[in-house]
């Protein structure tokens, strides 16, 4: 009996040899003193002994299970060690004392063009002035000389609360407020209202490469005495030029906006050619974009201003536009993506 013993032994510590996983390991464990384990059938076979023999046997077996429940418990610790070390060992060493690598975010290109507007606009006077994006029929439509049922709503589409309100389908939709708020001091002090109020507008429009839902505008306002569309032409001028950081040449074509009388539509030299004639401007040397021109009479006066003593300028720059332009920007739906690796390219200020 004691060679049998014995050869359970030596068979064990041969497997256990060759054991490099903890899961291997678990299987020769209770392959030898599972429930059907070796030794444990070893035991069983102390029925067919003397006495005597039960004792020495039993003894032997004991020995034997003790020996092989240690050297299992050894090496299960020294498995642990090597999974440790191997998992150390594929860690990227790093120095904790050296400043963290981190990748800074960037601008949104609208918010820099925005940002680049702003501060133009600051230094030629004009205050920046922020305004909702839930606006009433009123501040949107009415007050801007467009009635109900007026054809311009067409183009205007927007979505509506269920209290009424909707979301501005253009900046103009301040313009009501910002007359309100400055009225007094114009007439009363003679300042000059010369406001820009940029924001965001959204359309019930289907999305292609040049139609969004969402888009910015920025709005602009001069109200004084003797304004004129020369003034107009010479702000919109100075501001692009300061943009694009050269010469811009600008044009004015009518256009219809019930808000403005006369009304224009202001073309800038195409930036790709120079005005020569290509793909871009469609060969015609101009690309469009800003809509503007006198504030119309009611319009003054729905905000509490005299048109027989002030007139005024308005100019609606399509700031997404803009942005596409500056950064050459194919398709408008890029903008909203969310996509960093998208934006992150436009921009300039990291
Ligand atoms: N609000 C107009 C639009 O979104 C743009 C516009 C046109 C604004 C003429 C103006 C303006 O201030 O004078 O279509």
């Amino acid at each position: 009996m004691a060679e049998k013993t014995n050869e359970v032994r030596l068979a064990f510590l041969a497997a256990l040899e060759g054991v490099s996983t903890v899961d291997d390991l678990e299987k020769i464990r209770v392959e030898y003193i599972g429930k059907k384990g070796y030794v444990t059938e070893l035991l069983k076979e102390m029925k067919a002994l003397s006495n005597e023999e039960k004792k020495t046997f039993g003894q032997a077996v004991n020995v034997l299970k003790n020996e092989v429940n240690d050297k299992i418990a050894e090496k299960r610790e020294e498995l642990k060690k090597k999974e440790i070390e191997l998992e150390n060992s594929r860690m990227p060493e790093f120095d904790v004392s050296l400043p963290a690598n981190l990748e800074r975010g960037s601008y949104h290109p609208i918010t820099l063009v925005q940002r680049q507007c702003e501060d133009i606009f600051k230094s030629m006077g004009f205050t920046v002035e922020d305004y909702s994006e839930i606006v009433t029929d009123y501040e949107c439509f009415e007050s801007l000389n467009i009635p109900k049922n007026h054809p311009a709503r067409d183009m205007q589409d927007t979505y509506y609360l269920s209290n009424g309100q909707l979301l501005k389908t253009q900046t103009s939709a301040a313009q009501n407020a910002i007359y309100k708020k400055y009225k007094d001091a114009l007439i009363n002090e003679g300042k000059a209202i010369k406001a820009i109020f940029p924001g965001r507008c959204f359309r019930n429009e289907a999305t292609d490469a040049c139609h969004e839902n969402t888009f910015f505008q920025m709005e602009g306002v001069m109200v004084d005495k003797n304004i004129s569309i020369s003034n107009l032409i010479f702000f919109m001028k100075t501001m692009l030029s300061e943009v694009f950081q050269k010469d811009i040449k600008v044009r004015l074509r009518p256009g219809f906006f019930p808000f403005v009388e006369p009304g224009f539509e202001l073309d800038i030299s195409c930036l790709i050619c120079g005005g020569e004639g290509c793909p871009s401007c469609k060969h015609s040397g101009w690309l469009e974009l800003c809509p503007c021109g006198m504030i119309h009479p009611e319009v003054l006066k729905a905000g509490g201003i005299d048109p027989e003593e002030y007139t005024g300028f308005a100019f609606g720059l399509g700031l997404t536009r803009l942005a596409m332009m500056k950064y050459g920007v194919k398709d408008i739906r890029d903008l909203n993506s969310g996509k960093l690796e998208c934006l992150d390219q436009f921009t300039d200020d990291k």
